[in-house]
This record gives C-alpha cells, sequence and structure tokens, in this order.
C-alpha cells in the first residue's frame, strides 16, 4: 500500500471498497455448485516448506522503492529472475502468456478454455518500501523465520499477495488445472511511489487491446479483527480542525448495520438502530484513529520548511500536508475547506498530486467479484461468519485501472489485528508461517470459484 510523501498540501487519497469481515465461529455453509470437479486445497508437507521458503527467498530480495525515481532496479530486475525460478510451471504453460511491462513489472495472462466468460485480474506488487535495520529484531531483509513468523520488508506489504498468486497458480498447474475463465496477474514495480511505470502502463497496454474485467481483486482491506470493539480504547485525535464527519455516506454504515448482530448489548442496539444513533456511533468512530480514517478525510502535516539560518528570520514558510479523502468528498471540496480554515491571502496553495476517490464498487447480489470474495472467504474461513464491503484507507495500484471496471475489491485473505496495523510500513513486518498457508490455500480456492456460477447469495440478515 503506498503512502505518498510528494505532497504539496497534497490530496492523495484512496477510499476503494474494501472488503471488512469480523470473526466469530460459525460453521461451513452449503458447498459450492460446481460444474468442474474441484482440486482440493491440500499441500503436501514438502510443498508447504517450498511455500514459506520461497517467501522468504522473495523477502531476501531488497526491492526497495526509495522515490518515483531511486528505484533499486537491481533487485527488481533479480526479482524477475527468482520468480521464473521458484515457479518454473507458471512461465512454461502453454496457455499462460507472460510480458515484462515497463521494464520490471509483470502481466501474465492466463487464457481460460471458455472464452464467453469476462476475466478478472489478480493484483499486487513487487516493490516495498525501505527499511533501516534500526529497531527491527531481525535484519528486514533477511527472511529470517522466528517462532513461526517470517520476518521482513514486504511480508504483509505485499510479496504475500504475490507470492501467493504465484504460488496458487503454480501448485494448481502442476495438478492439472486449466481454468474455465481467463484472468490476468499484474505485478507492478513502483507501486509505493505511484505506480506510474509499471500498473498505469500495464492498464494502458490492456486498455489497447480492448480488454473489459468482471473484476480486480487488489490488497488493502484485511479480515479485521478486534477492530470495532477497540472502540472501547479511545484515541486522542491531534487535529485540531478536523475535516467534516462524513459518516453515513457510502458503505461504511452499511456494513456497520450488517455488523450489528455480531455484538453485545449495546452496541449491537446502536447499530440496528442508526436512524437514533448515527451521531453517538459516529462521535465513537472518531475517537479511534483507525475507525476515524473510515468517517472523514484525514489531514497529516508530514514535511514543515522554514529559515536557512539561526540568525535570519526566514521569508517563507512551506509546509506539505497528506489527505485522504474520504469517497464522499472530491479534491476541490477538501481544498477550498482547507482554503477556509487557513482564511489567510498570504498563503498559497499548490496541489502536488491529487485525484478524487474512485466510485463505489457495486456490492449487490449481481455483484461477481464481491460474491465470489465472499465465497471462497466463507470456506476458507468458516470462522468469518460476516463479510460486509468497507472503505480502504490507502493508495494502491487499482486506480490505474479503473477504466477497465467497476469493480474493485481490495482485500487481503490475512487476519489484521489492531495491533498488526503498524507493521504496514513499519518495524518488525511479519507474517506467521500459517498464515501465509492460508492465504495460498484462498488464492488456490479463489481461482477455481471464478470457474464456478457463484452460489446464490443467502441474504445477510438471515444469517
Ligand atoms: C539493491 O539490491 C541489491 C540486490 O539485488 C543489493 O545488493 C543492494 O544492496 C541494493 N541497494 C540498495 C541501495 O538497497
Ligand atoms: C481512462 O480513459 C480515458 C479516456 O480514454 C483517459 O483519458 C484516461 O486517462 C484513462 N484513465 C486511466 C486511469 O487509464
Amino acid at each position: 500500500m503506498a503512502r505518498p510523501y510528494i505532497c504539496l498540501l497534497a490530496l492523495a487519497a484512496m477510499l476503494l471498497l474494501g472488503i471488512a469481515t469480523i470473526s466469530r465461529s460459525r460453521g461451513l455453509r452449503d458447498k459450492a455448485h460446481q460444474s468442474a470437479p474441484r482440486i482440493p486445497s491440500q499441500f503436501s508437507q514438502e510443498e508447504r516448506v517450498a511455500m514459506k521458503e520461497a517467501l522468504k527467498g522473495a523477502i531476501q530480495i531488497p526491492t526497495v522503492s526509495f522515490s518515483p525515481k531511486e528505484l533499486n532496479t537491481t533487485a527488481l530486475a533479480e526479482f524477475g529472475e527468482y520468480i521464473r525460478k521458484v515457479f518454473p510451471t507458471v512461465f512454461k504453460t502453454s496457455f499462460i502468456r507472460h510480458e515484462v511491462v515497463g521494464e520490471y513489472s509483470h502481466l501474465f495472462t492466463v487464457h481460460g478454455s471458455d472464452p464467453s466468460l469476462q476475466p478478472y485480474m489478480l493484483l499486487a506488487h513487487i516493490d516495498v518500501v525501505p527499511a533501516p535495520d534500526e529497531g527491527w529484531d531481525v535484519p528486514p531483509f533477511s527472511g529470517l523465520e522466528r517462532n513461526g513468523f517470517i520476518y521482513g520488508r514486504g511480508t504483509i506489504d505485499n510479496k504475500n499477495s504475490l507470492m501467493g498468486i504465484l504460488q496458487a497458480l503454480e501448485l494448481l498447474l502442476i495438478r492439472n488445472y486449466i481454468p474455465r475463465r481467463s484472468f490476468f496477474i499484474a505485478l507492478g514495480h513502483d507501486e509505493e511511489v505511484m505506480g506510474v511505470n509499471g500498473a498505469q502502463k500495464i492498464s494502458a497496454l490492456l486498455q489497447a487491446r480492448g480488454v473489459q474485467l468482471a473484476f480486480i481483486v487488489d490488497e488493502g482491506s484485511f479480515i479485521f479483527d478486534g477492530f470495532i470493539p477497540g472502540l472501547k480504547n479511545p484515541f486522542a485525535i491531534l487535529e485540531q480542525t478536523p475535516m467534516p464527519n462524513m459518516f453515513g455516506d457510502g458503505p461504511m454504515k452499511m456494513a456497520l448495520q450488517e455488523l450489528a448482530n455480531e455484538f453485545s448489548f449495546p452496541t449491537n442496539l446502536f447499530l440496528s438502530n442508526m436512524w437514533l444513533f448515527r451521531p453517538l456511533v459516529s462521535r465513537l468512530m472518531e475517537r479511534n484513529y483507525i475507525t476515524n480514517a473510515l468517517v472523514r478525510t484525514t489531514t497529516a502535516l508530514t514535511m514543515f520548511n522554514s529559515g536557512i539560518k539561526v540568525n535570519v528570520i526566514p521569508a517563507v514558510a512551506q509546509a506539505i500536508v497528506d489527505f485522504r479523502i474520504h469517497p464522499a468528498q472530491t479534491v476541490q471540496e477538501v481544498l477550498k475547506l482547507a482554503k477556509d480554515i487557513v482564511a489567510d491571502d498570504r498563503v498559497q496553495f499548490h496541489v502536488l498530486n491529487a485525484f478524487d476517490p474512485p466510485p463505489i464498487s457495486p456490492y449487490d447480489d449481481q455483484a461477481l467479484g464481491y460474491q465470489l470474495l465472499r465465497q471462497t472467504i466463507q470456506s476458507v474461513f468458516p470462522e468469518v461468519n460476516i463479510v460486509v464491503p468497507g472503505t480502504c484507507v490507502g493508495n494502491t495500484d487499482s486506480r490505474h485501472y479503473s477504466n477497465l471496471t467497476t469493480g474493485i475489491y481490495l482485500f487481503n485473505p490475512l487476519y489484521l489485528q489492531p495491533q498488526s496495523f503498524r507493521f504496514v510500513h513499519g518495524i518488525n513486518e511479519r507474517i506467521s508461517v500459517q498464515a501465509y498457508e492460508r492465504q495460498v490455500k484462498f488464492i488456490f480456492e479463489f481461482i477455481q470459484d471464478a470457474d464456478t456460477d457463484p452460489r446464490p447469495v443467502p441474504h445477510l440478515h438471515e444469517l
């Protein structure tokens, strides 16, 4: 997930439809009605060892994006060689076309047997943010395993997805799998620094070929465990003049209503009677720094420069502000609000880089991508009993693909506890070996689910 640093009064935000889920135990649902014989997602001991070793090897290649012009191209090239070595079947299968785009990004076109089915796309990225050694229990590019966890930069953002996708495909191909529905795998190499040479070029290539996608699945959201109950732990808001609370616009309100029954008294009462308790729920969401980002445009002063010498009064001061825009607002609205709050003619505003939040992806009964994800989540994570649409705060490469589809879903099949949130771009980023195996299993199942018609949806309220 990218965090742009390069914005002068920048309005950079991305709130796509993600999928939030909450865990609670509940049995397996009815099995999908399937046409092709299903390949069970069971892996041998040898395969499981090879799987985690492949991830460790990927972590050891320091594919760092320092800035849009400063990427470790040696590492990016090495990474291209590495995936050829660890996933030989993917590269030699006749119905898979592999192309290198923008020098270091990779596009795989997996041709399905039924051209009448609209293709979909899986996204992941090769690059990672920098990781100075300080504070890490093990060196950040060592890929060392400790107490069942693989440590290193990229273990959850986003080499887990990248390696998981190719690994699942490799294992399916070894089992002679032939997909019915075509799909693309796009691996960008500069996602952390805007994706201009990777994702943007892949998207242009596919647009030139006239490709239209049923949906896209990218990193972004997780299986949230303990996030909303976390509302009990208030967190100070540092902003003096925050942007207006937009709670009630966008999928968040619906998600909370769907989740109402999952909570004990009195939260369930509040959530299922939003007509009355909306202001209260909205205030509660504001009090936690994570949920706060879901109800309003967030404002972060990331850089401030003034002065050149201790005994010279500076003539100019310059500040860089990074906004993440709520889906119900636009760049222009946020800019106007900021100007009104500052209300000082001496301050000039320059937009360094900005894009409006994309439209909300469909999540109704007919939304293929959403329903397939639901189905796979419920079979691979049977303890998760509710899948709800959500809002994802953060940028991903997916924004470059908005011309190719209306359905962009951000979901990483991993548990995320509030305390793990800081691993993303932080120190001691890590993934448990078990969680990674489950991620591979998820993709293995998902690719097969995409070949079947999604089963009829049980209505959420009946759960
Ligand atoms: C770039 O990657 C190579 C390995 O591919 C590594 O040897 C080198 O130290 C890296 N450079 C930086 C600046 O991280
Ligand atoms: C989408 O298509 C329009 C019209 O062809 C083009 O101007 C725009 O740049 C495209 N956007 C992306 C993100 O590719």
